[in-house]
């Protein structure tokens, strides 16, 4: 079984989105699939709820019961753990960081974002985890081009140490409208651009699990 940990101290940035997309889309592959919600906001599990199609398995609580539920998870034969964590309780995102693959820190190309993306992704490393900076929202005005951030945007996030997931997410409202209804944006519009960018994005984590240790930031490094 693998564990995939969704975070970023920065609220709103994506992280129950890409959380719940993401246990969808190993869902619908045929995997099993338990989604962790540690957020007392409980957003996911909410998403979930208004699924009416089968869909993964969730987990409600805080991150002291993690380790229990991946036990558990683990003898039940699951395929994967997908955690979505809330930007506050930090030891309850450590508790959770702490028993992770893969950390997918999630956050939107914009000035006020890259802070709290470089202090998450200080936190990921100091945990000796492994993973990827995951850009969502990404204002596009064209549909057929690649998502990403400018150059300055990009040339900061290169110096925080976790590299660059190569697919990002367009902002998109078929995101929106899909969580309303617990679907995957994949389901909601399979050949538009919001499901392939889950697509291909979904096809980089699955073939990445392990993740890549994190690099000294090349400010700090030598
Ligand atoms: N790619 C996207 N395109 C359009 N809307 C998006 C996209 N990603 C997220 N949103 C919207 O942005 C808002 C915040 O997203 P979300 O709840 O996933 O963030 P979060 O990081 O989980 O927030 P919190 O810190 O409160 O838990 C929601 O209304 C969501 O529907
Ligand atoms: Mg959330």
């Amino acid at each position: 079984m693998k564990t995939i940990t969704v975070l970023s101290r920065k609220g709103g940035s994506g992280k129950t989105t890409l959380a719940v997309n993401l246990a969808l889309m190993a869902f619908l592959a045929g995997r099993k699939v338990m989604l962790a919600d540690i957020d007392p906001q409980r957003s996911a599990s909410d998403a979930l709820k208004a699924r009416t199609a089968p869909g993964p398995s969730v987990f409600e609580g805080g991150g002291g019961k993690l380790f229990h539920v991946k036990s558990n998870a683990m003898r039940e034969g699951y395929d994967y753990l997908i955690i979505d964590t809330p930007s506050a309780c930090e030891g309850d995102v450590a508790q959770a960081v702490n028993l992770t693959d893969l950390c997918l820190v999630v956050g939107r190309p914009s000035f006020l974002d890259l802070a709290p993306i470089v202090r998450t992704a200080e936190a990921v490393r100091r945990l000796g985890k492994g993973g990827f900076l995951v850009l969502n929202q990404i204002h596009t005005s064209k549909p057929d081009a690649t998502p990403t951030a400018s150059p300055d945007i990009l040339e900061v996030l290169h110096l925080c140490g976790l590299p660059l997931a190569p697919h990002g997410l367009r902002s998109r409202d078929a995101f929106q409208k899909a969580m309303a209804q617990g679907r995957c944006v994949a389901e909601w519009e399979k050949a538009g651009p919001a499901g392939r960018d889950m697509e291909l994005l979904w096809a980089f984590v699955e073939t990445n699990l392990d993740g890549q240790q994190p690099a000294m930031p090349a400010a700090l490094a030598g």
